[in-house]
């Protein structure tokens, strides 16, 4: 059998990308629990570790912490004990403050400012008869928030319970062994296959196998699914960095969703139930969804209106869920998430689907709870996404939201088949044309090297380039930390243009020839104003003498329409932000802050 420590923290390791503060494991010993934490990375642990002894045994729980309540601290850290029980948790407990008064009547005392021992006392206040399913059972009645739990009771050695509702958790099946985490990667190199729990759900592991419960205590029988992803892709593989790796990976993933769609030349989603009928119907559309992922959702707004003539409205899933919208059944909503599992994004799906509104998920993990509860799921192809910063995942959910904005215009009698499938094949040059910055990525670090000591700067764009320059600068800004606005080309001279001063540099997204002339007075109104320009453009594009002092001409020989220009031209701004990362001795996977999947609101 496999040393669970190892296990343990080999899992950690690779579900490092996903954002933490702190880290620990708890390990049966000779049936007994022992638990090792600590404030800090992994490499922390392993020294702490190695200083009090790895626990020896084979059945154990372990965690990495994004502090929510609590700052980062050994005693803050997972795992959690209370009286018989030992868990770790993921996500908020809502309703901490009151069941921690409840507890406190009842006599019990908490060393932590975590709402994760509170879960470890009410189990163990449940444990009353010692019976652990039934304590499970009546704890998850009393939760309100999102967890997924791995849990010990001392009583029961060499076993181990797991449960979740709103946060993710699958149970990895081996021969004879068995894993829960988070995300596949932390048991990829065991085994492939997994079985997804529902809501509340129970999963009781130990020598004897795994068995699962339902919310009621009675067993229920699940399917084993087997994963697409393999080791390789979750791995570096020569990359210096993930994101890098990603970066690269974005042609190839690109035509593989895009030929998990197309049939015959053609989108056709009818499989999934977005049928033709539906897009005629449709009212209107919403984008609904955070961060990057919501940037990506300006980009198909931009494509669904232009070509379809649908109204489409993009929100942040985190308005979105408590502006009350006026979203009903004539509308479809698009969910549009990496991981599938961002808090505000979930809630988002549920108050669509709860005011009648039809919900299609654009999700890469597919055993997600955005993808599992939507009604209609597009699943993009991008693999594993292990860095922090998403690059991939947004080229991917680009490409799909093109081709439900073909769709849509020819469901909605805007163009025929014939456009429909020239627009399609135009789709699958822009892999080319990334490949293309991709190889040329030399001027991304020079315009790197320039960057590198700047304090602040600017993005600007007008329409597609518009929704590029918000992109662009997120990614610059999560991870080289320089501070960075992004704006409509127009807009500027409405306020923010008196921040623009000598050498400020302004990244001007310039590829979408229908506003180019007006992009380039914008252009000349900072430069007029001292700001160093770094135009990003089609390979030749003439500016006046003297406006652009860096210019990156992309080299996509004239052949794609120039909405299907944020392709290659976000890959140039990832590029950009990299390795500025870099430069700045920052190591862009794992940016200061942040968590891969944001699971709590
Ligand atoms: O998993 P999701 O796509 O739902 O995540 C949404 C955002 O949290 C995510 O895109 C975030 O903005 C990234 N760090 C951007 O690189």
């Amino acid at each position: 059998m496999r040393d669970c420590a190892d296990v343990l923290m080999d899992g950690l390791e690779q579900l490092e990308y996903r954002g933490y503060d702190s880290a620990g494991i708890a390990v049966f010993e000779k049936g007994v629990i022992r638990t090792v934490k600590t404030r800090g990375k992994l490499k922390c642990m392993a020294e702490k570790l190695a200083d009090e002894g790895k626990p020896e045994g084979f059945c154990g729980i372990g965690h990495t912490r994004w502090a929510t309540h609590g700052e980062p601290s050994d005693i803050n850290s997972h795992p959690h004990s209370n009286g018989r029980v030992t868990i770790v948790h993921n996500g908020i407990i809502e309703n901490y403050a009151e069941l921690k008064e409840f507890l406190t009547e009842k006599g019990y005392s908490f060393v932590s400012r975590t709402d994760s021992e509170i879960v470890a006392c009410l189990l163990d206040y449940y444990y009353a008869e010692r019976d652990p399913l039934r304590a499970i059972m009546e704890t998850v009645r009393e939760l309100r928030g999102s967890y997924a739990l791995g849990i010990l009771f001392k009583d029961f050695p060499d076993r181990v319970y797991a449960t979740r509702k709103g946060s993710p958790l699958i149970v990895g099946i081996g021969g004879s062994e068995y894993f829960i985490a988070s995300d596949i990667p932390a048991f990829l190199k065991y085994t492939k296959n997994y079985a997804l729990l529902d809501d509340d759900e129970i999963v009781a592991i130990d020598n004897s196998g795994v068995r699962f419960f339902d919310i009621h205590g009675i067993a229920v029988k699940k399917q084993t699914q087997t994963a697409d992803w393999n080791i390789e892709q979750a791995q570096k593989c020569g990359f210096p960095h993930y994101m890098l790796k990603e970066i690269y990976e974005q042609p190839e993933v690109v035509v593989k969703t895009l030929d998990s769609i197309v049939t015959d030349g053609v989108p056709d989603f009818s499989d999934i139930g977005l049928t033709d009928e539906l897009m005629r119907d449709v009212k209107r559309v919403f984008v609904v969804a955070c961060g990057t992922a919501m940037y990506a959702g300006i980009v198909g707004r931009y494509a669904v209106e232009k070509m379809a003539r649908v109204p489409v409205t993009v929100e942040i899933a985190s308005e979105f869920r408590y502006m009350d919208p006026i979203v009903g059944e004539d509308d479809l909503v698009i969910l549009v998430s990496q991981s599938g599992e961002t808090a505000d994004t979930i809630a988002s799906l549920e108050l669509a689907k709860s005011r009648g509104a039809k919900t299609l998920a654009v999700v890469n993990v597919k055993y997600s709870a955005i993808a599992r509860n939507s009604d209609m799921y597009i699943h993009t192809l991008a693999g594993p996404e292990i860095a922090v910063a998403s690059t991939k995942a947004y080229s991917v959910q680009i490409a799909v939201l093109y081709l439900i904005a073909f769709r849509f215009a020819y469901a909605r009698g805007i163009i025929l088949e014939n456009e429909m499938r020239r627009l399609t094949a135009q789709l699958y040059k822009a892999p080319e044309a990334i490949r293309d910055v991709i190889e040329n990525k030399d001027e991304c670090q020079f315009i790197a090297s320039q960057l590198v000591n700047v304090e602040t700067l600017f993005f600007i764009g007008r329409g597609f380039d518009y929704a590029l320059s918000l992109e662009g600068s997120l990614k610059l800004k999560e991870i080289t930390y320089i501070h960075s606005e992004a704006y409509a080309a127009g807009e500027l001279k409405h306020g923010t243009i008196s921040l623009i001063e000598r050498n400020i540099p302004v990244i001007t997204v310039a590829t979408q020839r229908n506003v180019l002339a007006k992009t380039v007075s914008n252009m000349e109104e900072v430069k007029a104003r001292g700001a160093t320009i770094i135009a990003i453009c089609r390979k030749g594009t003439e500016f006046a003498e003297g406006t652009v002092d860096i210019k990156l001409e992309l080299n996509i020989g004239g052949e794609l329409d120039d909405m299907l220009l944020p392709l290659p031209t976000v890959c140039a701004l990832q590029l950009i932000a990299y390795y500025t990362s870099v430069l700045r001795g920052i190591d862009p996977d794992k940016p200061r802050n942040l968590a891969k999947s944001v699971t709590t609101e």
